[in-house]
């Protein structure tokens, strides 16, 4: 097959892992008779510097016209102090709204050989599998107002939680979807004592389970949940919730897996191409200096073939390449603890290539 990705490397260790994965796709390519075609486009602060605009249309244009994105990471101090519309996450904000991309799987599972290297117990997270559906294009990343205010003579700031039945039916029919095809169980996680728009989720969630006889619905507060994850992860399949508590919780979870470089995420619309992308950020505090662990943009690469083109055989291909590295003993930094050596982010990618 011949598929056309956009690849939109963005700020700090971006470029670096976008480049790491394209290593490994090429390596796909080959082995298994497949061409993909690589356009390049700026998003985030590099755009910013370039064209005063963190989403020029041209991306916009390239991205619509491919069979799917490969994104690195944006943001860094250096735009910081920028008004709000030149913030390079207000490019990623307006991609995701842009492409209706309003549904981000990031699967958490744990690697055999770091089973026991987590900080986590080995029997909490052996055998860990479980999908962390966010919502990604509603709730208070998008809310309005969402301003600076005067109020009683004091400055003042207000961001808005805000839901529609349509956007809060697609997001938990998704996550009953891909539950009836993996272990049955849909955990929807709200603030439903507390916040209006959760009752309304939890109401939505409800009528949704009714379609779905084989998938069994459980709620759980927030706060409760960002517990339990690190308690008895094990007792969670499909987690559902909306777009800051998806957020916040799927960083915690990625210590289930050792580290935030080792999670991958789609983010996909109804129809049109979808992004892949690590769940990390930029990382300005490593970024240039080789110490990015490039295996969360590789498996999000692993995603894209699994997902956009329906390549299963090749998908497996590569998380069982990262899986022979990791038992081969390579480590990048951020998975070292004591005294072991760590490998560069080019020998991790090296590894993988050699056990594709
Ligand atoms: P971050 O995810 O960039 O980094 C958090 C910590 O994890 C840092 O110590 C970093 O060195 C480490 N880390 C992250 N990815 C790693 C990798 N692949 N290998 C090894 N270590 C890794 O989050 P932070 O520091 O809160 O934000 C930095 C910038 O990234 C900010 O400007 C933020 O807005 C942006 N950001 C962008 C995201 C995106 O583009 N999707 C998501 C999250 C943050
Ligand atoms: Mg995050």
């Amino acid at each position: 097959m011949e598929k056309t990705i956009t690849l939109l490397p963005g700020d700090g260790i971006g470029p670096e892992v976008v480049t790491e994965a394209t290593r490994v796709l090429d390596k796909i390519g080959i082995e298994f008779g497949h061409k993909f075609n690589y356009q390049t486009a700026a998003i985030g602060g590099t755009a910013v510097d370039q064209f005063e605009d963190p989403l020029p249309k041209e991306t916009l244009d390239l991205c619509r016209e491919s069979d799917a994105i490969l994104l690195g990471a944006v943001g860094g101090p250096k735009w910081d102090s920028y008004p709000a519309h030149l913030r390079p996450e207000k490019g990623l904000l307006r991609i995701r709204k842009e492409l209706q991309l309003f549904s981000n799987l990031r699967p958490v599972s744990i690697y055999n050989s770091l089973v026991s290297e987590s900080t986590i117990k080995e029997e909490v997270v052996r055998g860990i599998d479980l999908l962390i559906v966010r919502e990604l294009t509603g709730g208070l990343y998008f809310g309005e107002p969402s301003e600076r205010l005067d109020v009683d003579g004091e400055e003042a700031a207000v961001d808005t939680l805000s839901y529609k039945r349509s956007e809060i039916e697609r997001i938990v029919r998704m996550a009953f979807e891909l539950a009836e095809v993996r272990g049955g169980k849909v955990m929807s996680v709200d603030k439903a004592n507390v916040l209006e728009s959760s009752r309304l989720w939890r109401q939505i969630a409800n009528e949704i389970a009714e379609e779905f006889p084989n998938v069994t619905l459980e709620h759980m507060l927030v706060d409760n949940a960002a517990m339990q994850l690190i308690r008895n992860p094990r007792q969670f399949d499909v987690l559902v919730t909306e777009n800051l508590f998806g957020d916040i919780l799927s960083d915690e979870a990625s210590m289930i897996s050792g580290s935030l470089g080792l999670l991958p995420s789609a983010s996909l619309s109804a129809e049109g191409p979808g992004i892949y992308e690590p769940i990390h950020g930029s990382a300005p505090d490593i970024a240039g200096k080789g110490l990015a662990n490039p295996l969360a943009t590789i498996a999000s690469v692993a995603m894209m073939l699994k997902y956009a083109f329906k390549m299963e055989l090749e998908s497996e291909a590569i998380m069982d390449a990262i899986n022979q590295a990791l038992d081969s003993g390579v480590r990048t930094a951020d998975l070292v603890y004591g005294n072991q050596e760590a490998v560069s982010t080019t020998e991790m990618t090296d590894t993988v290539l050699h056990y594709i």
